[in-house]
């Protein structure tokens, strides 16, 4: 081997699920949709080390929604600059084509939708095969009781609060009941991720149902001091939780 050159080409992967996942606890997760796009690499850096516990990746694919955001090639590029578990939330068309290539580039969880979804035991055994942690999700106007019977095989329920496809919406508190249904259904390893439309005013809602992994974007990467918003979120979600224990 030749020394002082490197001889490895392989992605790094963030922390293993059972660290940022399994614990207890309320776990708040920047949504890089939010983020300023032309200095990814420097915004990622700020919320790793302002405390952040995920990293939320809107994948778009201008079919599932009508936006398209970034794909694969993006999330591997800050792979390799960050340690934070890496949570990508699949808003595409054909989530099973591209478990691989969302693997490969390094991400810790896949969430797809159940609404594009019928076969969504095929597209659970994929990402198991690719030893990632599994999500599904469901749109506001989708009924717990069309993913019930895959509840079991997921870690991760991400329940949509906004319509998918744009950051900066209004919260929708319509889908409070679901939360509160999933809580009494799910076990205590499995959770339960909000987002859409979450800021100082409306985590308590949402944390008060359930929901113990908070996603939001413009209420921290738009805010002036995007460490101090994670900070004021996180208190206000685990005061929440405190109370609902
Ligand atoms: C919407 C995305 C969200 C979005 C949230 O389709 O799934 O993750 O970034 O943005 P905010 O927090 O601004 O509502
Ligand atoms: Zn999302």
């Amino acid at each position: 081997m030749v020394t002082g050159k490197k001889t490895t080409t392989a992605v790094p992967q963030g922390p293993q699920a059972p660290f940022a996942l399994a614990t207890p606890g309320i776990r708040i997760a920047p949504s890089l949709l939010a983020a300023d796009f032309s200095r990814l690499a420097q915004q990622v850096k700020l919320v790793e080390d302002g405390g952040a516990d995920l990293l939320h990746l809107d994948v778009m694919d201008g079919h599932f929604v009508p936006n398209i955001s970034f794909g694969p090639a993006v999330i591997k590029s800050l792979r390799g600059r960050s340690r934070l578990f890496f949570d990508a939330h699949l808003m595409i068309a054909e989530p099973r084509r591209y478990v691989e290539a969302f693997a490969g580039a390094g991400c810790d969880s896949i969430t797809f939708h159940a609404e594009v979804s019928d076969r969504p035991q095929d597209v659970i055994a994929e990402i198991r095969m690719h030893s990632k942690s599994v999500g599904v999700s469901i749109n506001p106007g989708t009924d717990v009781a069309v993913i019930e019977d895959i509840l079991p095989l997921v870690d991760i329920v991400l329940v949509m609060s906004v319509w998918p496809g744009f950051g900066g919406q209004a919260f929708i508190d319509d889908v409070l009941p679901k939360v509160e249904r999933l809580r009494e259904l799910l076990g205590d390893h499995q959770r339960i991720e909000i987002d859409g439309g979450l800021d100082e005013e409306t985590v308590e809602r949402a944390v008060s149902a359930g929901a113990d992994t908070i996603v939001a974007g413009s209420s921290i990467f738009h805010r002036p001091d995007p460490v101090e918003a994670m900070r004021r979120l996180r208190a206000l979600a685990d005061a929440a939780e405190e109370q609902r224990r």
